[in-house]
């Protein structure tokens, strides 16, 4: 089934080219006057400017032309040339039975399915993680499921800095403390040993005193530096100590990211783009495109037209021949072309990047390592502290990932327990229902403010279980559910949907909405706009649940379909929080 917009827009653009101009002269737009009509097309003054013809006559004209008119309760001229489009309730209510009868609930599949990869999450081993990557794992994994959901085929990665300067460090400040360990010996013939000589714990405290120590000290900088590139060049000790370090690592991300709802379809990181780039160097240099720069090799980035800015080249190669930031983003593009077929690669990375993004897109379309592939940097702001500065802990340290999930968590504990939900319940559903309000509300919250913009982190305004948050949203969706139940108890099951009169008319009428919401949030890399749709439902569901008594309510085929619509209703809502990587509990 098309969508609503898409149908009505049809349908204008038809009559508009009957009357002799471009069907895009039809586009519909929901109504901004509610009170002339639920939509409307402005399309005739447009079209009437380009023509030099009176705008009222060509929307008469076009009004004339439109085709089929049952479906139209109400049909109007106003101003200087607006359509006023009113629905019939017959039409609306077959719209929602063809959606409550549809697994995808009226959402049609895209008909140009692409191959995408979206690289977010982007942790670093061995170093926590900060709000940053925070907030690329709830972005990221938003986008990934719309667009997977609208029909493409997307594979996430979560790309980890696994092959940087850190790994030097952790390896210089490991052998400071035990050089006694095979993996520092050169003479050492292996194997080394399977069992890690570090956990987690002793990672995330070796991290922390390598990175201060090469700060202040230049000569445990230049250590870390050596022992990188000796890394980088496969030193076998060092190389079996690196893959302790990213295994325990990645046993506690996907802990991490696990808990927050994130998960990836691919744990690649910088290292596996490595046996790639001296291929790829050697045919950028064959093609002419490497150029000597005071030591470094470089690719020029000349805009390719009017609207490119001049930025400065992509370091290729440094001086010293280590891997550079760009030049691994470079070779993981030529991977994931050539051995994931991607025709679209999406970025959900720290507006902070941008440069580093512009210079690596740039240099693939130049080079033509991008083929076809589209890449896109998706941006987004800084989570600020209620001062309005990036968040911090109370001691001033940027904030760890897994604190701030333990902080949104008590929060929900004690909202929950204010609110008197869950206490009588088995501990096990309680702590599974205040993981799901605590995740959930944290990730509505961050995700209800467009991306790009900074937003301020404040528990206790995110766990509310009124208002615009997660944990009302969640709650709304349970009430649907219990509703169903009780109603199921007594016997009464959802029928069909009848025509919506004034008392249903609002919910209705937005329930015909949930396709072009979809694809609007999937056009623009947007979930806020679906964040707004979650929020528009639970509170016309609200508006609808007091006026019409469905459990009282003693004409069986009224019920019915008020049932049918607090189930199409549940039903969407349940799918748009998925799709923000919600999950709701069965009960609270
Ligand atoms: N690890 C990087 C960081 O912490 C983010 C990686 C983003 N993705 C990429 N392909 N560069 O800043």
């Amino acid at each position: 089934m098309q969508s609503l917009l898409r149908y009505l827009s049809e349908i204008f653009g038809n009559a508009f080219q009957q009357a002799g101009m471009d069907s895009s002269y039809g586009d519909v737009v929901i109504s901004a006057r509610a009170d002339l009509g639920q939509f409307q097309c402005n399309g005739a003054l447009a079209a009437a400017k380009a023509a030099r013809q009176n705008p009222r006559a060509v929307a008469e004209s076009v009004l004339a032309n439109v085709s089929p008119r049952e479906i139209f309760a109400d049909l109007s001229l106003a101003g200087p040339g607006f359509i006023n489009i009113t629905l019939t309730d017959q039409f609306v209510a077959k719209r929602l039975r063809a959606a409550a009868a549809d697994a995808r609930l009226g959402c049609e599949a895209t008909p140009h399915p692409e191959a995408i990869v979206v690289d977010y999450g982007g942790a670093n081993v061995a170093k926590s993680m900060h709000i940053g990557h925070l907030r690329s794992a709830i972005i990221g994994e938003s986008i990934k499921r719309i667009l997977r959901f609208t029909g493409h085929n997307v594979l996430g990665d979560v790309h980890l800095g696994d092959w940087g300067l850190q790994m030097g460090m952790l390896i210089t400040e490991l052998r400071r403390h035990q050089p006694d360990l095979p993996y520092f010996n050169p003479e050492f013939s292996g194997p080394y040993p399977e069992e890690s000589p570090v956990t987690i714990e002793d990672l995330e405290q070796l991290y922390p005193a390598a990175s201060a120590r090469a700060k202040s000290d230049t000569e445990a900088m230049e250590q870390s530096r050596q022992a990188t590139a000796e890394l980088q060049a496969g030193r076998p000790g060092y190389l079996a100590l690196w893959l302790h370090f990213v295994g325990v690592s990645i046993a506690v991300l996907r802990r991490d990211y696990g808990s927050l709802g994130v998960t990836f379809d691919l744990w690649l990181g910088e290292s596996d783009a490595q046996p790639q780039i001296p291929t790829m160097v050697q045919q950028l240099r064959a093609a002419g495109f490497a150029e000597l720069s005071e030591g470094a090799e470089v690719i020029q980035l000349p805009p390719a037209s009017e609207d490119e800015r001049e930025i400065p080249p992509l370091i290729l190669v440094k001086s010293d021949g280590g891997a550079m930031y760009g030049t691994t983003d470079l070779a993981t593009i030529q991977l994931r072309v050539e051995e994931l077929y991607a025709d679209r690669i999406l970025y959900v990375v720290d507006a902070r990047q941008s440069l580093h993004f512009e210079q690596v897109f740039r240099a693939a379309r130049r080079t033509g390592i991008a083929g076809h592939a589209k890449l896109e940097h998706l941006t987004f702001g800084t989570m600020n502290g209620t001062d309005g500065r990036p968040f911090k802990t109370r001691a001033g340290g940027t904030m760890k990932l897994h604190d701030l999930v333990e902080l949104i968590q008590t929060e929900a504990i004690q909202k929950m327990e204010e609110a008197k939900i869950g206490a009588e319940y088995p501990d096990q559903e309680r702590e599974e229902i205040v993981r799901m309000v605590g995740v959930g509300s944290l990730k509505y919250a961050d995700l209800s403010n467009h991306r790009t913009s900074d937003y301020v982190f404040d528990p206790e305004k995110f766990v509310r279980f009124e208002g615009k948050t997660g944990a009302y949203l969640l709650y709304a969706a349970v009430r649907m559910k219990s509703i169903l139940r009780k109603a199921a108890d007594q016997g009464f099951a959802p029928g069909e949907i009848l025509p919506p009169t004034d008392a249903e008319r609002e919910l209705a009428l937005l329930l015909t909405r949930l396709p072009d919401e979809v694809e609007y949030a999937a056009d623009r890399r947007a979930p806020n706009y679906l964040c707004e749709y979650a929020y528009n439902l639970a509170q016309a569901f609200s508006r609808f649940y007091d006026r019409c008594h469905i459990l009282r309510e003693e004409n069986v085929a009224l019920r019915g379909s008020w049932l049918a619509l607090v189930k199409l209703c549940l039903d969407q809502l349940t799918t748009t929080l998925e799709l923000l990587g919600m999950e709701v509990p069965e009960r609270m």
